[in-house]
């Protein structure tokens, strides 16, 4: 399939960040710093250096686990986000042409308070705290992120579920001019909009999250600007970026990897070391700038919190 490529002078998040400040911080990150401490102290040494003013505020993430994390020019240069491109090291030279200015997200369907909200009201609803989580995608690379963001269940909480609504439908933009490969008519490499789908009982878990931003700076447009979902027990996949509606249905949405190959992904697609792919193994994966291949854990690390949401079911048949 012919991909559309842009240039490689187009757009890096410097554009929101003065020329001196990013160059600042982009030679601290490849020190290796940001791999060394937690992203807290990382936060209070940008902060000390007077770093971007599109600083968000947040609660910070004790980082319990001591996840070490990716740094960010890691986390922002291999992508998968097939609205601009199939290449991940393409992606991000391509992204300035999403436009995230007056981003409206509409929640509706099966809710006693269905909205249509500027983004920038939501985000005043809800506090923005930090949350490090690992990030496994289904091909076998995986990251650990420090996202921004809130609770997806904060928002569920807000709209009042009515007690028919099982399932959360999630959108992505449809937006010629943002997105090349929506541009491609019949030769785009996906039905577009991209649709991701949670259980009601997954959306309300604490782990699931709606970020802004990564590293307390607003979500690059590479990374799913404005506003995505991340799901950290589940194959990257399911963490839809752009989100633009969320509906609650009774149903279980078609998601967009299942309409494509339903025979390689399903609804749940939860991490699982022991349920391979069906071109290959999902026993181990790759981190981002790391040689060697380690142990992938079961549910992501998150045994302990998603587990008991699976507990009669299949995972070789609902994977
Ligand atoms: N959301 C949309 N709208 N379009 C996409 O192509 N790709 C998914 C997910 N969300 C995708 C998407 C896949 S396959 C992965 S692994 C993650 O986004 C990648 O997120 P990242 O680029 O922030 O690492």
């Amino acid at each position: 399939m012919k991909i559309i490529r842009k240039k490689s002078w187009q757009l890096n998040e410097n554009i929101i960040t003065s020329k001196e400040l990013f160059e600042k911080r982009r030679s601290f990150i490849k020190l290796g710093a940001a791999t060394l401490v937690s992203s807290g102290a990382i936060m209070e040494l940008f902060a000390n250096e007077k770093l971007p003013t599109q600083t968000l505020n947040y609660i910070k993430d004790k980082n319990i686990n001591n996840l070490k994390l990716n740094t960010y020019e890691q986390i922002t240069s291999h992508n998968n986000f097939y609205e601009f491109t199939t290449k991940q090291s393409a992606v991000k030279d391509m992204a300035h042409t999403l436009k995230t200015e007056n981003w409206k997200v509409t929640i509706d369907g099966l809710v006693e308070k269905p909205m249509e909200v500027d983004l920038d009201d939501l985000i005043k609803m809800f506090d923005i705290e930090e949350r490090i989580y690992r990030f496994r995608c289904v091909e076998g690379w995986s990251m650990v992120v420090p996202w921004n963001g809130f609770t997806l269940s904060s928002l569920i909480k807000k709209v009042k579920p009515l007690s028919n609504a099982k399932y959360l439908r999630f959108e992505t933009l449809v937006d010629k001019d943002s997105f090349p490969d929506q541009n491609r008519g019949v030769f785009a490499t996906l039905d577009y909009p991209y649709v991701e789908g949670l259980r009601m009982d997954e959306a309300m878990n604490d782990l699931s999250f709606l970020a802004i931003g990564l590293y307390g700076e607003v979500m690059p447009k590479q990374n799913g600007a404005p506003i995505r979902l991340v799901v950290p027990w589940k194959y990257g996949f399911k963490s839809i970026k752009s989100i633009v509606k969320i509906s609650f249905v009774e149903k279980e949405p078609l998601n967009t990897w299942q309409i494509q190959n339903p025979k390689e992904y399903g609804f749940y697609a939860n991490v699982n070391p022991n349920v391979d792919h069906p071109r290959w193994s999902q026993k181990k994966e790759r981190v981002l700038g790391s040689f060697l291949k380690q142990n992938t854990l079961m549910f992501n690390g998150y045994e302990k919190e998603v587990a008991s949401l699976y507990k009669n079911m299949d995972l070789t048949k609902y994977f």
